[in-house]
């Protein structure tokens, strides 16, 4: 491991060799997912998208750890990764090790035994995912019966027990309704007993509240956070809003282009960000403690790239106010650089960035 000493410190300044790793863990149990050098292609008719390039991160039992990114990050494809869901032509690298054990192109028995039991997973389109033909009580009960043997009285209590934990009132009769007689909000809500009826090890949250308006969101998410106390479950809360993280999850990754940009606890990425990414996300979040009212939104320059034609160097280069153009940013892809415990950024001036001049 490579020391670097920038700011005059070389104890908390290094580079991190790939596949990389923040040296201390949160929390003293080993971590129940480790992804590590995760890569995956697409090869399409324009060429190949790099949909997820070289991911390596830590999920530990009874943390939430969020996926912010704009749109097209790879966020979706590195949770489908892990679940073994990716389409056939998506070619696959690295390790995902669940409780130590590499799940990556394991064989189907294992994935689906693994699947809505230790692995489970929240769809963005609770409508979509939802079958309009059975009642919401039979359909949780059903991914409960495809991994455990319960007898049919046992099976329909706990479906009540679920229903009522999810804060659905009436839970009893609700269980004998179908999809199309609950609001948005609820069947969402549904989603979530489905997906933690066998008390999963980790839950993969995608994009759980976007459909949602406000209200609705705050509900969903302190649903997923009770659920949490009770469970222990490590939660991956994917989405592109960096508000929702804020508020639920304690330590988040962004990413980048199919990368990562920036790692670390709520408060490191939201109060002292080394990333410009990370900065140019937050300075283009609405905010009331804006002094000026009428203060335009700062947003980022330019589209993300297409993950067919990422730009060399640093993917972020040609969006990046901070970026040398005629060097490094545009020759070498940043390594990941720890500036203190668990705080990583991916940028080469992620320790100097303070003094470095801004381009308008
Ligand atoms: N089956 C596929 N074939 C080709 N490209 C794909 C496929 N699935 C995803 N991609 C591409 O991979 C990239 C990452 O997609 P992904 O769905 O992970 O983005 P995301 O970060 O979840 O975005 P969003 O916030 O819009 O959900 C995108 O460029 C997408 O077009
Ligand atoms: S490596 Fe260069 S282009 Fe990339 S984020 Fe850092 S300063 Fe910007
Ligand atoms: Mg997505």
């Amino acid at each position: 491991m490579t020391q670097i000493d920038p700011t005059g410190d070389p104890e908390t300044n290094r580079i991190l060799e790939p596949p990389f790793v923040p040296a201390v863990a949160p929390s003293d149990a080993p971590p129940v997912l480790s992804v590590r050098g995760l890569s995956v292609e697409f090869p399409t008719d324009d060429g190949v998208v790099r949909a997820v390039d070289d991911l390596s991160f830590d999920v530990f039992p009874n943390e939430t750890l969020g996926i912010v990114g704009e749109s097209g990050s790879g966020k979706s494809v590195t949770s489908l990764a892990i679940l073994g869901l990716l389409p056939k032509q998506a070619r696959v690298r690295g390790e995902v090790r669940f409780r130590g054990d590499n799940i990556l192109g394991a064989k189907e028995n294992t994935l689906r035994e693994l699947r809505g039991d230790r692995i489970a997973m929240i769809f963005q389109d609770a409508l979509a995912a939802l079958n309009p033909v059975f009642t919401v009580g039979n359909q949780i009960a059903e991914s409960i019966a495809v991994h455990h043997d319960l007898p049919k009285r046992e099976l329909e209590a706990r479906v009540v027990e679920l229903l009522d934990m999810v804060g659905i009132s009436q839970p009893a009769q609700r269980a004998k309704q179908y999809p199309h007689e609950f609001s948005g909000g609820m069947r969402q809500r549904a989603m979530i007993a489905m997906s933690i009826a066998n008390d999963p090890d980790v839950l993969i949250a995608d994009e759980p509240t976007t459909a949602l308006d406000v209200t609705i969101q705050a509900q969903v998410l302190d649903v997923l956070e009770r659920i949490q106390t009770r469970t222990r479950s490590a939660i991956m809360l994917i989405t592109h809003d960096l508000g929702v993280v804020a508020g639920v999850a304690a330590r988040v990754i962004v990413m980048y282009a199919g990368r990562q940009a920036e790692l670390g606890t709520v408060d490191e990425i939201f109060y002292e960000p080394k990333h410009p990414y990370t900065r140019g996300l937050l300075a283009s979040l609405p905010r009331v403690d804006r002094r000026v009212v009428n203060e335009r939104l700062h947003r980022i320059e330019g589209q993300p790239p297409s993950l067919i034609f990422v730009p060399s160097g640093c993917a972020f280069h040609p969006r990046c106010p901070y970026a040398d153009l005629q060097g490094l940013c545009v020759s070498e892809r940043p390594p990941s650089v720890e500036l203190s415990v668990g705080h990583c950024s991916d940028c080469h001036f992620a320790a100097t960035l303070d003094e470095r001049p801004v381009r308008p």
